[in-house]
């Protein structure tokens, strides 16, 4: 068989994460009767787990409720580069929010960085943490300015930045920012790791246990799926979608995009450094240590969720594009990625709302969540223990970006208003004609319902109408999931929830036995 027909076998089966494969899943109990505690952590994925080992060490009683296993989410479908470098970000905070938030924002990635580092010592954490500089570079003329100014304004916010015109990757560029002292990691290790540090002393890990409501007031009721309550004056909400529908408009104000990525074997060596492009379609590259050798991560492609075309192709074009610059031998694991994005690229961590008192949000990290997520923990905890931090100007949530925010406002929203529309008049197919692994929406009954014939010949039919509010589903061929184009929920192929913001799982019709 050629090493092309060997690569090919990698997109029939089920996408996998190497962050994933390499760990070992973790067995935390479910929460089986009320409790209290000083702060309920509602996500445990990065915000979630920092969070609650930063607030055990000031001596707080902290709760953390996952609703599947911790470190599955998003924290374990990254790319992992542990960088302040954003893409283009800084020229672009000091443009529409001036200075002084540029300086907030690169002091809070910076310091993320460090804390990391510090904790992977402390601790003694074995997570493939390793330095690398971090690079965006351009191989289109009009990026070469944009380029210019964010090596200039980077480094005047006291970043080690420097610009070049060459940078050690196999294809010409004519521009590039680099970043020293950045580094890279192995995620689920590292967090795995901090997580055993939290159970005790008061504190607890609560896997399978989903949040369905929350209930104000001083203190705040969690409430999960089992009807079982947590009750604590502080509570964080670290569910990368925020769960619940308070009050902060954060449907309007958050928008979901899917992301791919190869981790491929080359025969070339890959040089140090962590590399994205400034242009679409995105090319992200870094290496990572695998058994006695190295992978390379190719990641890239990204659309907002649910509205991609054939998913599969996202997958083919990174192969192509590794394909086109190495000796690609193998690629032994593929998998994809969801990250909540915001109007103006800057995530909201600190206060839910200006009314609400205790309640902290953190999201909308925009694919650099490995040092956002930190920020995020490192704020909420001097929040709490401290009363404010130095970096809530600019990630408030309740901040308003007038140029950004009110264009992507106006956007997104129309286009969630379109998939509102939109997909309750695409014209059904009446047929059953479904081949094994194929999926389609079907009409019965004058109902939509979404057909997936697994490999086994079993169709399983479900309600294709989103459970957050209602926009109509697209199945997405290369994760065999059901997306939805508004808010991002996802849904697996027998209707169970993949991804928020959705509580609920999909109605099932009926499933019918090898047609
Ligand atoms: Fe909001 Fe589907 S995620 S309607």
């Amino acid at each position: 068989m050629s090493v092309d027909n060997t690569m090919n076998d990698i997109f029939i089966q089920q996408p996998t994460s190497y962050w994933i494969a390499s760990t070992s899943e973790t067995t935390y109990s479910s929460l089986e009767k009320d409790i209290e505690a000083d702060v309920a952590i509602v996500g445990g994925g990065m915000v979630g787990i920092t969070c609650a080992y930063l607030l055990k060490k000031e001596g707080f009683k902290v709760a953390v409720i996952e609703a599947d296993r911790i470190v599955q989410g998003t924290s374990a479908k990254t790319t992992a580069k542990i960088t302040s470098q954003h893409g283009l970000i800084y020229e672009k905070i000091k443009s529409q929010m001036g200075e002084e938030k540029a300086k907030q924002y690169a002091d809070a990635n910076e310091s993320a960085i460090h804390m990391i580092a510090k904790l992977v010592k402390e601790k003694s954490i074995d997570c493939d943490f390793e330095w690398q500089p971090a690079y965006v570079f351009t191989q289109e003329d009009k990026y070469v300015e944009k380029i210019m100014n964010e090596a200039k304004t980077a480094s005047d916010l006291g970043i080690q930045a420097s610009y070049l015109e060459e940078i050690p990757l196999p294809f010409p560029v004519k521009a590039a920012v680099r970043f020293d002292h950045q580094a890279q990691f192995h995620p689920r290790k590292y967090l795995l790791s901090l997580a055993k540090e939290i159970p005790g002393a008061g504190c607890h890990i609560f896997e399978m246990t989903r949040a369905v409501d929350i209930q104000e007031g001083a203190p705040y009721k969690i409430i999960t799926d089992k009807d079982i309550k947590i009750t604590a004056p502080r509570v964080v909400i670290a569910s990368h979608y925020p769960f619940c529908n308070l009050r902060g408009l954060y449907a309007a104000r958050i928008y979901v995009e899917r992301s791919y990525i190869l981790a491929a074997k080359v025969k070339e060596e890959f040089p140090q450094g962590m590399f994205i492009n400034a242009e679409n379609p995105t090319r992200s590259l870094r290496s990572q240590k695998y058994k006695n050798d190295r992978l390379v991560l190719f990641a890239g492609e990204h659309h907002k969720t649910g509205q991609g075309a054939n998913t599969i192709h996202h997958y083919k074009n990174l192969k192509d594009f590794a394909q086109q610059n190495y000796t690609v031998e193998d690629i032994p694991y593929r998998w994809s990625a969801q990250d909540c994005m915001t109007l103006d690229d800057i995530p909201y961590v600190g206060l839910y709302t200006s009314d609400t008192p205790d309640l902290y949000v953190a999201t909308g990290f925009g694919k650099w969540g490995m040092t956002n997520s930190t920020v995020s923990a490192m704020m909420i905890k001097d929040m709490i223990v401290k009363g404010s931090s130095p970096w809530e100007p600019v990630y408030s949530p309740s901040r308003f970006t007038p140029v950004a925010s009110a264009k992507n406002f106006i956007v997104e929203n129309a286009n969630v208003a379109k998939e509102l529309i939109e997909g309750k008049l695409i014209p059904v197919p009446d047929e059953l004609d479904i081949q094994n692994g194929e999926a389609k929406v079907i009409g019965i009954e004058g109902k939509k319902v979404g057909a997936y014939r697994d490999e086994e010949g079993k169709l399983h039919l479900v309600d294709t109408t989103c459970t957050h509010l209602g926009c109509e589903l697209h199945w997405n061929a290369a994760e065999r999931s059901w997306d939805c184009p508004c808010h991002g929920s996802r849904f697996t192929y027998d209707g169970q929830i993949a991804e928020g913001p959705a509580l609920h799982p999909l109605k099932k019709l009926f499933q019918q036995q090898n047609q």
